[in-house]
């Protein structure tokens, strides 16, 4: 049985201040470990610490945004591994679509960024997923495939362990316009099966697969109680206690259920 993932990334939202206060309420929601669901949030770098505070001693993790895959020097503007390591950070989100089509990163900067995290000792959410017009054009699963093939390159079944991926149609991130529960499980069902034929039908098994864009409270249970879906990436909805902490339930009730 795979555990639920839900993850709220904060993108660039929140000062330390609301941060520590919403970061504060899903401790709250969460003071212990449970079996069937964990519990990340992704604040922006600025706010890690004062985050890492609020929740630490309860169940929630905490996890960046984005990193950089040299482990230090002349890189103005970036964060790397064991910055955000030391900051107690456990997981990193790699190769969001915003990353990919507002900052013009590609699979291959994905890919090296995947391989720094993994050595450094970070679990990563490894984003992908079509536009729009990839999707209308029927070419859904193909830009999956090179994704999912150029994003893990070169990386063991060992590795490939502490990742989670995060199926994010481009066109459903922040529009209000949810993937139906068909499309999400379809492309789940296609990745699975990608890294079933990629490394094998076991590990493909384990891997935890998270839908991304739009979930809402009215979504969540519907989307996350299909077969191949197993926890979600929140973005918008991750930024109130009342809308973030009803869709960690819906994953509860159904891993409890
Ligand atoms: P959204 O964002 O929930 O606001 O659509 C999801 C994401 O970008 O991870």
């Amino acid at each position: 049985m795979r555990r639920f993932l839900v993850a709220g990334n904060w993108k660039m939202n929140t000062d330390r201040a609301s941060g520590s206060a919403l970061a504060g309420a899903l401790a709250e929601n969460s003071p212990s470990e449970e079996a069937g669901v964990e519990v990340l949030v992704c604040p922006p770098f600025t706010g890690l610490e004062s985050v890492g505070r609020a929740i630490d001693g309860s169940a929630v993790q905490l996890g960046a945004q984005d990193v950089y895959f040299e482990p230090g020097g002349a890189f103005t503007g970036e964060i790397s591994v064991e910055m955000l390591t030391d900051a107690g950070c456990g997981y990193v989100i790699i190769g969001h679509s915003e990353r990919r089509n507002v900052l013009g990163e590609d699979d291959e900067v994905a890919n090296r960024k995947v391989k720094a995290a993994l050595a450094g000792g970070l679990k990563v959410v490894l984003c992908v997923g079509e536009l729009l017009s990839q999707r209308e054009a029927g070419n859904t699963e193909w830009v999956l495939d090179l994704q999912m093939a150029g994003s893990l390159a070169d990386i063991s079944e060992d590795d490939a362990k502490n990742i989670v991926i995060a199926y994010e149609p481009v066109w459903a991130i922040g529009t209000g316009v949810t993937a139906t529960t068909e499309q999400a499980e379809s492309a789940h069902l296609h990745l699975r099966n990608w890294v079933s034929g990629h490394y094998n039908s076991e590990f493909a098994d384990q891997l935890r697969i998270l839908y991304g864009g739009s979930v809402k409270p009215d979504n969540a249970e519907a989307l996350m109680s299909q077969p191949n879906v197993d926890g979600a990436l929140v973005g918008g909805a991750s930024l109130k206690p009342d809308l973030f902490i009803p869709i960690i339930d819906a994953a509860r009730s159904l891993a409890n259920g």
